[in-house]
């Protein structure tokens, strides 16, 4: 066992308005234990438009959740219709912010070098980047998947200090794992953020490789949370559809209980 602080972090992606979400986060309030959160950090990432409600809630309540969000544009402010600068996210009390999600990559065309730039804006207003990399199948069965993640790393964290990332999480999720009920086999998910955490040691140092934090997300859900997590090489989970029902989200967050 590491002592990496597991981090289980819902990313809702396109789901819950307003309300929807202050129901959803006060559903979950109920659930969280105090020894979750001792445990466990845990992150909610809301879409921008519940962001202000789900802190206001979360705030007054003590929800013992750390605020994300999914996205945010690198600059600080400007001419960019229909983005959001990372100090709006910093001034709502977001302190996670994904970035390179693979739906981001390939619906949005984002590419490597704007995924870094996210990451050092992230950086630069005080917020975590959780830097999400990710094979397709093809990639997979054509073996180039340590080659692909290794080359979403290194381009990703371009110029970040090593002390930097050390503070950092790295989500590994393949893409063909997202939503689609099928989960990397736990062999395989360590294999590919083991070498993640490898990359991270050729590029940085031993230290550095051994602090950043490495998710894996691609459908996790309460049944296979356990053994995922009990993974040397796993630090935590990315959650999509399973982090839609309180109870859901709250059996992973609690993954040490089962068994
Ligand atoms: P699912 O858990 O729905 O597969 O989504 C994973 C994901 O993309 C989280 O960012």
């Amino acid at each position: 066992m590491s002592d990496r602080k597991p981090i289980i972090s819902g990313n809702w992606k396109m789901h819950n308005n307003h309300l929807e979400a202050i129901q959803l986060v006060q559903q979950l309030s109920y659930l969280i234990t105090k020894d979750d959160a001792k445990a466990v950090d845990i992150t909610i990432h809301p879409p921008f438009t519940d962001i202000r409600s789900v802190q206001t809630v979360v705030d007054a309540d003590k929800i013992p959740v750390s605020l994300g969000a999914q996205h945010c544009h690198w600059e600080e402010k400007g001419a960019f219709t229909g983005e959001i600068a990372p100090a709006m996210l910093a001034k709502l009390n977001v302190s996670f912010v994904i970035a390179g999600h693979s739906e981001r990559r390939q619906i949005f065309g984002e590419t490597d070098e704007m995924v870094n730039n996210k990451v050092k804006a992230i950086l630069a207003n005080e917020m975590t980047p959780i830097l999400a990399c990710g094979e397709t199948l093809e990639e997979r069965e054509a073996d180039e998947a340590v080659a692909k993640v290794s080359a979403q790393v290194a381009a990703g964290l371009a110029g970040v200090k090593a002390e930097q990332v050390a503070e950092m999480v790295i989500a590994y999720e393949p893409i063909w794992a997202i939503g689609t009920g099928k989960t990397a086999s736990p062999e395989d998910a360590q294999e590919m953020c083991k070498s993640v955490r490898d990359k991270v040691r050729e590029l940085y140092n031993d230290k550095t490789a051994d602090a950043v934090r490495i998710q894996y997300g691609g459908s996790v859900k309460p049944g296979n949370a356990p053994e995922l997590m009990s993974q040397p090489d796993i630090d935590g989970a990315l959650v999509g559809g399973a982090c839609l029902a309180a109870d859901d989200f709250h059996r992973i967050i609690a993954f040490r209980d089962a068994g």
